[in-house]
């Protein structure tokens, strides 16, 4: 195996991952374990995914048709334990935990939580720091 170099020059890290220079605000996971999928929740990530897309927040490659300069970082995620009550989304830095997402709150969250700061409370079940 190959030995691992670690960088620690800044400008070398930008360069093997210019996502670094992205003003990343916030990061969505949605989780796409056995049982949120069985709820949607790959129909949730796709929602986030065009609707992100659309509005040039999605951060990532441009021959993606994403926005190598956007705020938001969307990923999907394992289980979190809300196997019951998915599709699960989390936010953060804000420690927002939802659930029972489905596609047709997707347009609410990005709106209300992720471009005006203000989170979606009749989905929002635990707000880490808060409970
Ligand atoms: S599978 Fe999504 S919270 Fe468990």
């Amino acid at each position: 195996m190959a030995e691992k170099k670690f960088i620690t020059d800044r400008e070398q890290l930008e360069k093997v991952a210019p996502m670094l220079k992205a003003p990343i605000k916030r990061q969505v996971f949605v989780c796409t374990g056995k049982s949120c999928s069985q709820v949607g929740g790959e129909e949730v990530m796709a929602e986030f995914d065009r609707i992100l897309t659309e509005k040039g927040l999605r951060q990532g490659k441009g021959s993606k048709g994403r926005n190598p300069m956007g705020e938001i970082v969307l990923t999907t995620c394992g289980s979190i334990g809300f196997c019951s009550i998915g599709t699960a989304v989390m936010v953060y830095p804000d420690g927002t935990m939802y659930g029972q997402v489905q596609p047709e709150d997707v347009a609410e969250i990005v709106e209300e939580h992720l471009e005006k700061g203000k989170v979606v409370e009749r989905l929002a079940l635990i707000e880490l720091g808060k409970n």
